[in-house]
């Protein structure tokens, strides 16, 4: 009101006018921005208000995820996993982390583990890459003998932190992976997730680790892809793969080695030659033929080049047990603590085979006898899908370093595999293709 009165009392002065129109303007403008940054205020109040409550829905979210879809986490479970681990010998046994422990090698080497008093906490995923009901029926036979079966994935790295904050693994056994050399055609990114990005995970996690444990892992035979030079001997080029498989455990090689460089991680590698044995997996032939043979379906047999039949080091799995607790046993220590390494830690590769190939025919008559059924063979030249021609191991280094010595030849062995199939799926075989 005031401000229109002196307007109108001195209009002709035009500076004052001015003037007087300047500080009204800036009054305006003032009140204005006061007003605008009420606004920015309220805008801003809103904003904190809206993202403080995202965050809490969110984890509200993610807190209920954990509890509906991780299996793991609460005071029972530590509880579990605590007793689990715990040493029943008098003086020097381990505690173990066994991952794949509902796999085939890994739920017999946590049972063997066991059996001599060592504390062992199993992990795994219990995916479907081939019956997940019979890594349940494992995990049951180990629930059994005292093995707690933690239900999760390598590539969870909160769940392994958590792990190795609940007890002081003197050992990692990694057997957790993606198998199979002609699935990684159909799925190349599973091998990816499970061999390099899952084996990073773990190893990050186990150099951070106070104490760090010591780590030995399951390698394979197929890191020497297209090696001619018989038998392979661990000092052979391993930079011929012939499937991606084959690609991601020489690549885990190689990452365990930066491991153990840099950390002072004690890693040992070992390339397993074709396991079988009861429990196995049944995505390998052993098993899918024994399936086949008793329900009178054909069975694919591969043949090589020039009608040269397949060969493999066949090693039965009380052997490749044998040979997994003389690594862990002869594994040391690892030398690092927070991420930090102390000194040279052991870095080593093994060959865990049988020394005797057996060519895949000279298996189809040995199951034909152990299951008196004459198989229906469909003989065809091996396709480019990732299998080589033979394999054939050098196990001098285990024998040397842990007294490595297989004991069982495939005849005995797939006879105690024979047994073993039919008392788990019975004559009729319960496996529904
Ligand atoms: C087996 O491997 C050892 C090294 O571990 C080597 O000294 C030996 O010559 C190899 N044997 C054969 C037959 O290649």
């Amino acid at each position: 009101m005031r401000l229109k009165d002196d307007q109108d009392l001195f209009p002709a002065t035009l500076g004052k006018v001015k003037i007087e129109r300047t500080s009204s303007m800036l009054n305006r403008q003032f009140y204005r921005c006061f007003a605008s940054t009420s606004t920015m205020f309220l805008w801003a109040l809103f904003l904190i208000a809206l993202t403080a409550s995202y965050i809490s829905i969110q984890s509200l979210v993610l807190s209920s995820k954990n509890i509906l879809t991780d299996k793991w986490g609460g005071i029972k479970w530590e509880k579990q996993v605590r007793n689990s681990a715990s040493i029943q010998k008098q003086r020097g046994g381990f505690s173990v982390l066994v991952t794949g422990s509902a796999g085939f090698v890994g739920s017999h080497v946590s049972l063997a583990l066991k059996k001599r008093g060592d504390g062992v906490v199993g992990l795994d995923n219990f995916n479907n890459y081939y019956d997940p009901s019979l890594k349940r029926a494992r995990q049951s036979l180990l629930n059994k003998n005292g093995i707690f079966v933690v239900d999760g994935d390598i590539n969870d790295d909160r769940l392994l932190s958590k792990l190795v904050d609940i007890v002081a693994f003197s050992h990692v056994m990694h057997l957790a992976a993606q198998a199979g050399v002609r699935y990684a055609m159909e799925n190349p990114s599973s091998y990816v997730h499970s061999n390099i990005a899952g084996l990073v995970t773990l190893l990050e996690v186990c150099k951070s680790a106070n104490p760090q444990p010591s780590i030995v892992w399951a390698s394979s035979s197929s890191v020497y892809g297209l090696n001619e030079n018989v038998p392979f001997s661990e000092s052979d080029r391993t930079d011929k793969p012939a499937s991606l498989y084959a690609a991601t455990k020489k690549a885990g090689e190689e990452i365990t080695h930066t491991y153990n460089h840099i950390y002072g991680l004690s890693i040992t590698g070992l390339r397993f030659f074709t396991v079988y044995g009861p429990w196995g997996r049944p995505d390998m032939a052993y098993f899918s033929f024994t399936r086949n043979i008793l329900q009178g379906k054909p069975i694919t047999v591969y043949r090589g080049k020039n009608r040269v039949d397949l060969a493999r080091d066949f090693t039965y799995i009380d052997d490749i047990v044998k040979g997994c607790l003389g690594s862990l046993d002869t594994s040391g220590k690892s030398t690092g603590s927070g991420g930090k390494k102390r000194g040279p830690a052991l870095y080593r590769i093994f060959n865990l085979g049988n020394t005797s190939p057996v060519t895949v025919p000279t298996l189809v008559s040995i199951l034909e006898r152990h299951l008196k059924v004459k198989a229906k063979k469909n003989i065809i030249e091996m396709p480019g899908n990732g299998d080589v021609p033979f394999t054939h191991a050098n196990i001098s280094l285990a024998t040397s370093d842990f007294g490595y010595k297989p004991t069982t030849d495939l005849q005995t062995g797939l006879k105690k595999f024979v047994k073993w199939y039919l008392s788990y799926y019975g004559y009729n075989g319960r496996i529904v293709d």
